[in-house]
């Protein structure tokens, strides 16, 4: 059986040069077993011809709100309704201002409404216009909602410019399609995941930063979707790859990290905080390279906030997991910083002795939760990644699904 048979996909296109790429997704969907219906906007139709999406889809192009022939095959509100998922590729940054103010002035803006499906957009843009502050905003809003924004991806731009503002390539957007039926433990869950080391500026060449690799950070995110979640990662400066099907969002501060990362909690049904957060930023930014001059120089320091215990604190926060790195009396650090901070886990390491920890290919954490410790010995971080996961999972079912079907998850 093919991995999507019997999915029913929605795919909308808006008007963008990234829109040739739809033309392979449509293939790739239909290949792995999807229904696959498109709806077009007008601009759309003059980068991709309708009967391109028609054959590749086997079923007829969607264009006009008020066109009698297709309202009588199939209406906008029953378009609406048969889509499992909804997604948007490319999604211009006029259509997603327009799907943020909720207008409704075409076909595929109209089913955007009228659809209750979890909808996806992958934007597609100059890379000015992506980092344009409207069009953050209006992101920001349709995440909020809960709407999917996966990428865009950085790179070559098809007007001659290199930044973030590609679409994802259509074998990226299946994988991320795919997610929403993987079967796992924590299937359906969100999960926000942060990783690697902050950046803290003291001037526009310095910063303040440390060993972190993020290599942790990223295992786990790739355990986690393994079982099923959707994954978003936070992720500080790393040179690693974001793995396959997890939307990744580049920060450099713990400022940044955190705005990010509240952004989105309240919609994630699990928080896993594998990033080592600066806990001080410099005061003051020097707007200039500062100058050696005097022997002795002192750097004013202020406190960062603690993510971790922000995002426990929410009223209807998720399910927390915490790191603590620590040098002596591991567990009672560990347990007084789960219990201070609000946490529902804690997975702890001894750094400083041995090998494993910060910057290392391997780890050793003992896992603490109310009641209970688990010891994970040396092992490389995927494999103990997915361990970790594995706890994690158990630890949510038991507090969420297990008690009460109403869990956050979402
Ligand atoms: O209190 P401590 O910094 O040791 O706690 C470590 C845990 O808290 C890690 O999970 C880390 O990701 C998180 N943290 C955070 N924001 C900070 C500092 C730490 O989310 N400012």
């Amino acid at each position: 059986m093919h991995r999507l048979e019997g999915r029913r996909i929605l795919l909308g296109i808006s008007g963008g040069i990234a829109a040739y790429k739809s033309a392979i997704l449509v293939r790739e969907l239909h290949r792995a077993g999807a229904q696959v219906r498109v709806v077009m906007t007008r601009a759309a139709r003059a980068f991709v011809a309708p009967l391109t999406l028609q054959t590749l889809s086997g079923n007829v192009v969607h264009s006009e709100l008020l066109d009698p022939t297709r309202e009588a095959a199939m209406g906008h509100i029953e378009l609406a309704r048969w889509a499992d998922v909804v997604l948007v590729a490319p999604a211009t940054a006029d259509f997603i201002a327009r799907l943020a103010h909720g207008l409704a002035d075409d076909l595929l803006s109209t089913l955007c409404l009228a659809s209750s499906a979890p909808l996806a957009m992958a934007p597609a843009m100059n890379r000015e216009m992506w980092r344009h502050p409207a069009t953050q905003q209006n992101v920001r809003t349709l995440s909020l909602r809960g709407g999917y924004v996966w990428g865009p991806a950085e790179g070559d731009q098809a007007c001659g410019e290199f930044g973030p503002g590609r679409m994802l390539e259509p074998d990226e957007l299946l994988e991320r399609i795919a997610g929403f039926w993987r079967q796992g433990p924590l299937s359906g869950v969100r999960a926000l995941i942060t990783a690697g080391p902050t950046r803290e500026p003291i001037d526009p060449v310095r910063y303040i930063s440390n060993r972190s690799s993020g290599k942790m950070g990223y295992a786990l995110a790739a355990a986690v979707r393994e079982l099923g979640a959707t994954v978003t990662l936070i992720s500080g400066p790393t040179s690693l790859m974001p793995p396959a099907g997890v939307e990744r969002i580049e920060v450099n501060t713990a400022l940044e990290m955190r705005e990010q990362v509240l952004s989105r909690a309240a919609v994630c049904g699990l928080f896993v905080a594998a990033a080592a957060v600066s806990d001080y930023r410099a005061e003051q930014l020097a707007g200039h390279k500062i100058k050696k001059g005097v022997s002795r120089w002192q750097l004013a320091l202020v406190r960062n906030p603690d993510i971790l215990a922000e995002v426990a604190a929410l009223p209807n926060h998720p399910f927390t997991v915490g790191f603590a790195a620590e040098t002596h009396d591991l567990e009672r650090n560990a347990e007084g910083k789960r219990r201070s901070k609000g946490l529902d886990m804690i997975a702890a390491n001894l750094v400083g002795k041995g090998p494993g920890g910060f910057d290392a290919d391997d780890n050793a954490v003992t896992l603490y939760w109310e009641g209970g410790k688990k010891d994970l010995s040396l092992r490389d971080k995927p494999s103990l990644a997915r361990e970790i996961a594995a706890l994690i999972a158990e630890h949510y079912d038991a507090k969420y699904t297990a008690q009460d079907p109403g869990s956050p998850s979402g």
